[in-house]
């Protein structure tokens, strides 16, 4: 058996779940530092793409500025590309992805392929009225142009429920989802998170 077989056993992968504005992002950054794990983020891929004005950055502008979701392809094919990339990782930490069903097979397909699998889903909690007032802030500086219009922020927030809340449903069957209360100081999330990880890693 070739030794990175061996190795990839070992790996903790965890998908940090949560609507728009719920946190992801922020303790994702915490959590990668404290259990050595390798952060994916699909919207942190596609705003590289944005930023470069590659032909996919400048598709995937348009449909992000409506707040809605770009192609699974599209994004199962960035997944795909940074797994080849980061063989030998202690694990991943996937922040904002798989967001559909479909992406979540292709995820559980391509992990198995590398001899691993999901060890723990951690959903984020915040209040709707909570994810608006945090995201209209973040506008007012981050330059993101889905955080400046409400209208297009609610759009993101529905789309979550249409499309996304699924997602949890497809990990329950595993019972691979924790849910973690995502109101409260960014130190006393990542304490709860934190042994949410420690407590599935026993
Ligand atoms: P993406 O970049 O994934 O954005 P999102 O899910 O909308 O999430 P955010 O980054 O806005 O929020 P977050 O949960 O990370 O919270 P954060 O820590 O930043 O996606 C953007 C778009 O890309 C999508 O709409 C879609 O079009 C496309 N896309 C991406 N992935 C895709 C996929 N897999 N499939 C298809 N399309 C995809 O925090 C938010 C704010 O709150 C910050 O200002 C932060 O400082 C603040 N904050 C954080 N924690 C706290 C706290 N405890 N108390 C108070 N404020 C807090």
């Amino acid at each position: 058996m070739p030794e990175t077989n061996n190795r990839s056993k070992l790996m903790f992968n965890i998908i940090l779940f949560g609507p728009p504005g719920s946190g992801k992002g922020t303790q994702s950054e915490k959590l990668i530092e404290k259990y050595g794990l390798k952060h994916l983020s699909t919207g942190d891929l596609l705003r590289t793409e944005i930023a470069a004005q590659t032909p996919l950055g400048i598709e995937a502008k348009a449909i992000m500025d409506k707040g809605i979701l770009v192609p699974d392809d599209v994004v199962v094919g960035m997944i795909k590309n940074a797994l080849e990339k980061n063989k030998g990782v202690n694990g991943f930490l996937f922040d904002g992805f798989p967001r559909t069903e479909a992406q979540a097979i292709a995820l559980d397909n391509l992990l198995q392929e590398n001899n691993t699998e999901i060890g723990v889903v951690l959903a984020l909690e915040v209040s709707e009225e909570e994810l608006i007032k945090r995201l209209l802030n973040r506008g007012l500086t981050s330059g993101r142009s889905d955080d400046t219009n409400e209208a297009v922020i609610k759009a993101r927030i529905e789309e979550y429920h249409k499309k996304t809340t699924v997602v949890a449903d497809h990990y329950n069957k595993s019972a691979k989802v924790l849910h973690v209360k995502g109101e409260g100081s960014v130190e006393e999330i990542f304490a709860a998170l934190s042994a949410a990880i420690d407590e599935r890693k026993k």
